[in-house]
């Protein structure tokens, strides 16, 4: 059997055991950082804080990287700290997750259990695409944005970088959020979201800018 490839998770949290539990299905999962030795979810060790990735990737040579931070601007914010090469983050897919061959996965993101990706979606890097969420054809997720659980949309929407998409929610074909938006749990979008703004309900309806 082909041995699995050292990761190296970054993020003690729920997301780092939601991450820990998707990523054992096919990566030695060696240890997380964080800032301090948290209570892991699972047995996993705490190999030091963000300061240490250096001396942590040296000392598990060959090791991958993933950030399992649910929070998109503070994923941002520790890619930039790392400045690790892109090619150093893994991608990382529930094995029951659906992914259509012409679509792309950027590294640093991840598919939760039983999402599905369909035809020539991209999904940029450091991308959190939820349990039970589905992408249709032809829509483009940007970077560090969040698709929470049970999330659907159309084909050929677009997600600007950092955008939240909640719980739940429904976007319409063709439509485009933009970055840093959030879609509140449970809303159905049927046009474009400027960028920043959070919209919530049916038909979806800015609350604030
Ligand atoms: C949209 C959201 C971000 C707004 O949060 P917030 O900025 O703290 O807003 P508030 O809770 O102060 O609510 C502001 C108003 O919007 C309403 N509202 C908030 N979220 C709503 C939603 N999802 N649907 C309908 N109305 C909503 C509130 O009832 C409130 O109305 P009021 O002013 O008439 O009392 C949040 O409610 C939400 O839906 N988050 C998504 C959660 C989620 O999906 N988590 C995923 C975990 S994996």
């Amino acid at each position: 059997m082909q041995q699995k490839q050292k990761l190296i998770l970054v993020g003690g949290g729920e997301q780092g055991s939601l991450s820990a539990e998707i990523a054992a299905f096919s990566w030695d999962v060696t240890g997380f950082v964080d800032a301090k030795a948290v209570e892991p979810y699972s047995a996993i060790p705490w190999l030091g804080t963000d300061a240490d990735i250096y001396a942590i990737l040296q000392e598990h040579s060959g090791a991958r990287v993933f950030i399992s931070i649910g929070n998109n601007r503070i994923r941002e914010k520790l890619v930039d700290f790392y400045a690790l090469p892109e090619e150093i983050y893994a991608v990382i897919v529930h094995p029951s997750a659906i992914i259509s061959a012409s679509a792309s996965i950027a590294p640093g993101s991840l598919i939760a259990a039983g999402a599905i990706i369909n035809t020539r979606a991209v999904v940029e890097a450091h991308v959190i695409i939820n349990s039970g969420s589905i992408v249709e054809h032809d829509c483009h997720i940007g970077a560090f944005s969040h698709i929470a659980p049970g999330v659907v949309m159309g084909g050929g929407c677009s997600i600007g970088q950092g955008a939240f998409i909640g719980l739940g929610a429904r976007i319409k074909d063709h439509c485009s959020i933009g970055a840093g938006a959030v879609v509140g749990a449970g809303a159905v979008v049927i046009g474009d979201v400027p960028e920043g703004v959070t919209v919530v309900g049916v038909p979806a309806k800015q609350i604030k800018a």
